[in-house]
Formats: structure tokens, C-alpha cells, sequence
């Protein structure tokens, strides 16, 4: 289904109340919850409130296990850059989340150790019973974690090369496209459609036309995100901007 808010702000607390009742109905069954996250612009309004949750209204992260989708390679993870800081600045620095708890694809591994390192991300995740809910965004070229145009359904976790236009849009971050990582580990489409709960959320009239294609085309590895159409647990969420061009 698809849900559209007047604006992101309310979209982001809705998405964030979400995830704090997947926490806490966790928390009274003792058990533990376990989270997809992305990073981007997209999720940080989402990450503001679980924050505010966590100081102001006493949710606690201590039964949550996380597993980021993605991060660049080559990345060291204390570079302004890495998904490792972006979580860390925007969410894990401010809650009460246990690190061993804590995933996020290394991106200063030897090439050859990444293979058995993906394999591992992904037994990782099985052992904890799953991903419970994933959160995602969306690129402009269609693209879920960094599953570019040409991924397969059942993809795994993987190296990837990065898409021209990703790299772009990845380039103020970096000062310049030419210093944007040209690889990323990601989390592959097979792993994302095993995750038992699916938000991907989209704001402003950028998303506009890549949130048609995802939601009203044809279901093609062209724009990896339409393989969502096949899933019966995913919520397109998004604001009024992003679902200007659905029909
Ligand atoms: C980030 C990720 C990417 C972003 C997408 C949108 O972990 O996997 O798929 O969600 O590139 O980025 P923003 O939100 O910056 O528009």
C-alpha cells in the first residue's frame, strides 16, 4: 500500500511510532527486535523522533539488534562520510543501544575477504531470527540499498558498483564525484524481501518521478525498487511532493 502525508515531518513521526511499537511489544514478549536502517537524507526526520522517544519518553533501544543496509568501499569508518558516523551522529550516539548490537558493512576490508564476510552479514541476520521491519529510501535510478539497476531479485549481500547518477548525488558529501567511492557493500534484494515488515519512504518532488516508475511500472531489474510491487508486506510511504505524479 501506499500512504501519502502532507509533508515529511509527519510522515518521518508516523514511521518512528511505528518502530517504537515493534520495540516495545518486543520488549513485553522479552524478546529482541531487529532493525533494517538506512542512512541518507531520508530516514534523518525518522531518527529525530526515535531520539526524542528514547529522552523524552523513556523508549529503550536496549533489546533492539540493528543491521545497516549498505556503507561505500573503500571506507574507513571514522570518515565524516561513512555510514558508520552518519548512524552514529544521527542515532546511535543518542540512545541507549547496546554496540555489539550494532551492523553495519565494513568498508575496509581486503578485497578478498569480502565474499565470506557478506555471507556472514547474512547469517548474522538469520541467527537473530530476522530482519523484523527494514526501512528504506529510494535513488534516482531507482536503486534500494545500493542495488543499482541490473540487480537480481534474489541478490545477497554483495559488493556493488555504484551507479554514475548515485555517485553524483553522492558528490556534495564528498566535494566532488571524483572522490565518491565507486563501490558499496549493500544488503541485495533477496535479503531485503526476507525482512518481515518493508517502509520505504520518499519525500519532495525529486523522488517524484522515480516514485511513479517504483510504484506504477513494470516490475524490472531496470529500477531495482519496482521488485517491491511483489512483496505483499511493504508500505510506500511518502509526502505529498514525492506521490505528485501517481495516478
Ligand atoms: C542508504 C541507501 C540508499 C538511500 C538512497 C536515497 O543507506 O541505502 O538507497 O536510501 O540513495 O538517499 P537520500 O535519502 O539521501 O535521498
Amino acid at each position: 500500500p501506499v500512504t501519502v502525508y502532507p509533508d515529511k515531518q509527519t510522515a518521518s513521526v508516523k514511521v518512528a511510532e511505528r518502530i517504537a511499537r515493534l520495540i516495545r511489544r518486543k520488549q513485553e514478549a522479552g524478546e529482541q527486535a531487529v532493525l533494517g536502517l538506512a542512512t541518507g537524507a531520508t530516514p534523518v526526520g525518522v531518527y529525530e523522533e526515535l531520539v526524542r522517544l528514547h529522552q523524552e519518553e523513556g523508549l529503550s533501544f536496549q533489546n533492539v539488534v540493528t543491521f545497516n543496509l549498505d556503507e561505500y568501499y573503500p571506507m574507513q569508518p571514522d570518515a565524516p562520510q561513512s555510514y558508520v558516523t552518519f548512524m552514529n551522529e544521527n542515532l546511535f550516539d543518542h540512545i541507549d543501544i547496546k554496540r555489539e548490537n550494532i551492523h553495519i558493512p565494513d568498508g575496509t576490508l581486503a578485497l578478498e575477504e569480502v565474499v565470506a564476510y557478506c555471507l556472514n552479514y547474512e547469517r548474522q541476520i538469520e541467527e537473530v531470527g530476522g530482519l523484523d521491519l527494514q526501512i528504506l529510501g529510494i535513488g534516482r535510478t531507482g536503486h534500494v540499498g545500493f542495488n543499482e539497476p541490473g540487480s537480481a531479485p534474489n541478490s545477497g549481500t554483495r559488493l556493488v558498483t555504484l551507479d554514475d547518477l548515485t555517485r553524483r548525488d553522492a558528490s556534495r558529501d564528498f566535494g566532488g564525484k571524483e572522490n565518491v567511492p565507486t563501490k558499496a557493500i549493500t544488503m541485495g534484494i533477496g535479503t531485503i524481501f526476507k525482512a518481515r515488515e518493508i517502509v520505504l519512504m520518499a519525500w519532495s518532488g525529486k523522488k517524484a518521478p522515480i516514485i511513479k516508475k517504483a510504484v506504477e511500472g513494470e516490475v524490472s531489474g531496470e529500477v531495482p525498487a519496482t521488485y517491491l510491487q511483489l512483496a505483499d508486506n511493504v508500505e510506500f510511504v511518502l509526502d505529498a511532493d514525492a506521490a505528485s505524479e501517481l495516478t
